[in-house]
This record gives structure tokens, sequence and C-alpha cells, in this order.
């Protein structure tokens, strides 16, 4: 099954095809066209995603991405036919909000063969609910111009299937979900959420944790900001821990660990970034006291995501823990869990998406996606809402 995944639920503008075959017990993906156009230079500005500024650049960016794609997947053909004037009535109406999407689309889609895809999977939500209809309402654009079928799609459900997904096989273009052993408890972390699920049977979700307050990747976000870095801001933390933990690791500050000890595994991120806030306030940071602020905040943070999934473990006998969403390419957070859980759980096997695959791509979208129309459950184009709060 060919399935052409879009993803628009925040700053990336992301289109893959990929050839989906097997079952839910091993499934294998092959990449045959995958393009990207991330809007951090444009956010950076502002220091922070703005809904209706990530729209228009969705908007601006889906037609081009569609067309890389598609000539990476050699599915770049122009047509015969034209198009009938009732499919582009539906098409004119679907993108009746989107009229310079409906003319791009009209003068550079239209004019093409339908391509080699099955499905069309799409992301519904969480994430910025004006983000998501620009992609939705292309998606149902597409689904009409080409008479495919469309699922939507979880992108919390995209991160955690994606972080069983292991790559290579026939290609160096393929991933592979195989051998995974159930329950799994995924460790969903990214800029809006901060939640465990557990997994018992695929597709089969249970909250067992959340955050009371900010998400982690915000934390991370809001802390850089604080330290006058750029957004985004987990990976320039990061950076800053990397080096005062190449110095030794010996931080002078250290931040609370909240909530560590009740006996829930729900997160609160608010109180450690306060905490931060009052270490710094009216100081003037050298490098060193950023890069010592940093490694003291990432071994909270670390430390917490890891006593938290430790308690939803045990109360749910896991044997495999996934760690998903945009955080999880935290290198402290990798090693943290690596080195507790193969201290004190060896018999729990440990895994997160390959680096390519952390932060938000159309890739995960088809992976989910394909699970979704492999149980046929597709969309209705009437009906089908994006929905920034959706849930697991
Ligand atoms: O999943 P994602 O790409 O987008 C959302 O769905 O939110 O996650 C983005 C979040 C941002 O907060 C970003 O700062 C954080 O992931 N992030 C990181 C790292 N790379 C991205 N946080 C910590 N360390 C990293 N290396
Ligand atoms: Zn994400």
């Amino acid at each position: 099954m060919n399935i052409l995944a879009i993803e628009t639920s925040c700053d990336e503008t992301a289109i893959a095809i990929l050839s989906c075959e097997g079952d839910a017990e091993s499934a294998t993906y092959t990449i045959l066209g995958n393009a990207l156009i991330s809007q951090i230079d444009v956010h950076q500005e502002f220091g922070g995603v703005f809904p209706a500024v990530a729209k228009r650049e969705h908007a601006k960016n889906l037609v081009p991405i569609l067309l890389g794609t598609l000539s990476e997947a050699d599915m770049l053909k122009e047509s015969e036919q034209r198009v009938s004037q009732t499919v582009h009535e539906e098409v004119t109406r679907i993108l009746s909000r989107e009229f310079e999407l409906s003319k791009e689309l009209f003068s550079k889609i239209s004019v093409l063969a339908i391509p080699n895809i099955d499905v069309i999977a799409v992301t519904a939500g969480p994430g910025l609910a004006p983000a998501l209809w620009v992609g939705v309402s292309f998606a149902k654009a597409l689904s009409i111009l080409w008479n495919k079928p469309i699922v939507g799609v979880n992108h919390m459900e995209g991160h955690l299937l994606t972080a069983l997904a292991k790559k290579g096989g026939r290609s160096i273009k393929t991933y592979t979900v195989s051998n995974v052993s159930m329950p799994v408890l995924a460790l969903l972390i990214s800029g809006g959420h901060t939640e465990l699920q557990l997994m018992s049977t695929w597709l089969s979700y249970n909250l067992e944790g959340q955050t009371r307050d900010d998400a982690v990747g915000e934390a991370y976000d809001k802390v850089a900001r604080m330290l006058g870095l750029p957004y985004p801001g987990g990976p320039e933390i990061s950076r800053l821990a990397e080096r005062a933990r190449d110095r030794g690791g010996n931080s002078p500050y250290t931040f609370p660990r909240p909530m560590i000890s009740d006996a829930h595994s729900d997160f609160s991120f608010s109180g450690l970034k306060t905490s931060v806030l009052y270490s710094i306030r009216g100081k003037v940071l050298s490098d060193t006291d950023k890069e010592n602020i940093s490694l003291a905040f990432e071994d909270a943070v670390a430390e917490v995501l890891y006593v938290k999934t430790k308690r939803a473990l045990l109360k749910t006998g896991a044997k495999t823990i996934a760690i998903g969403g945009g955080v999880s390419a935290n290198k402290n957070i990798r090693d943290y869990f690596g080195n507790r859980l193969s201290r004190e759980h060896p018999e729990v096997s440990l895994t997160t998406p390959t680096p390519e695959l952390s932060g938000d791509n159309a890739i995960m979208i088809g992976i989910a996606g394909y699970y979704r129309a492999r149980n046929a459950e597709f969309a209705d184009t009437e009906t089908l809402q994006a929905n920034g709060n959706l849930a697991l």
C-alpha cells in the first residue's frame, strides 16, 4: 500500500510517500519521497510559533513540497486528462478559505497524472488548529482530485509508533516495526505534550500520567529564552549542557524535581522553570553560568521523567519503554534512561526514534496512517475535522 502523508500541526510543513507492507506485528516502510520545510527561521524572530504565521507558511509551502515529494518518488507526470467540472467545483469549495493554495493546486497539481498512491494520511490533531486545518483541507482537496481515501492521524500516535521503528532492512530508506514486546509504555515528550501512554494491544491506549502544567519541550523553550538562547530552545540547552558535562559535570546549581515522590505518574514543570528564573534574576550570566544552569536543568528533567516512567512501569508491568516526540532527541534523556533502565530493569527494552524521525515529519504520519488504513478506518471527506486538542 502506498501512502501519501501530510503533516502541518506546528512549524514544519512535511509530505512523504511511503510504500507500506506487512501487518501490525511486522510492518515495513520504504520511503519513496520525503520533503520538509521548517519554519524555524520565520518563527525565530518572534521567539515562538504564532498560529496565524504558521498557517500562512504551510499554505505557501504545501504545493512546492508536494511537487518535490512526487518528483523524488518518480510520480511527477503530466496528465492527458482535464479535471471534470464537478471535481473542480468540489475542490474549490473545500479550499474556499485558502484562495492562494487553491490557485496553486489548480495550476500545478491538477495538471498532473494521478500518482500511484492508495491512501492519503493527514495529521488531524493535536496541534495548532489553524495550522492543522490547512493540512486537512489540502488533504481533502487531493482526496477529491485523485479519488483516493483519506485517514486522519493523531500526531502523538505518529510519534509513538515511530519510536518503535528501526532503520534499515531492504534499503537505507526502509524502516521496520517488528518484534515489539507488549505492553508498550510510551513517554511522549514534545513542545505541547508530556504524557505516559500504555499501549497493551496495537492502537489501544491508556493514559498513565501527564503534565499538570507545562510540557517538557515548552519548559526547555522557556528556560532557553530566559538564558537569551534562540527558539527552539531544546537543542540549544542540550548543546550548552554538553559543554558543562565535558568539563566534568559539576554544576553549582541544583533545581527541584517537582512531584518526584508523589504516588502518581503525573508531571509538573512550571515550578522547575520558575526556580530557574529565580536563580538567574538580577544576575549577569557568563557563558559558563548558562552552561551550568542548562546542565542542572537537564539533570532535573531527566530524573523526573525517569522516576515517573518507572512508577508507571512498576504499576503496568510494561515490557517495552518507547520515548517519542521532539524532546526524545535529547541526548541526556536517552543516556539517563539507557543507563538506569539497564541497571534497574534489564528485562525491559528501551526504544527511541532514529534521530531524523524524532522531530515532526510526515514519515511518522505515514507510519501511523498505515495502521489506520489497514483497519479501513477511512474518514468522510465531508466531516473530517482538524482538532487542536485531539487525544489518543
Ligand atoms: O514533537 P516536536 O518536534 O513538535 C511538537 O509536536 O511539539 O517537539 C518540539 C519540541 C520543542 O520544544 C523543542 O525545543 C524540543 O522538542 N526539542 C528538544 C530537542 N530537540 C527538540 N528538547 C530537548 N533536547 C533536544 N535535543
Ligand atoms: Zn510533534
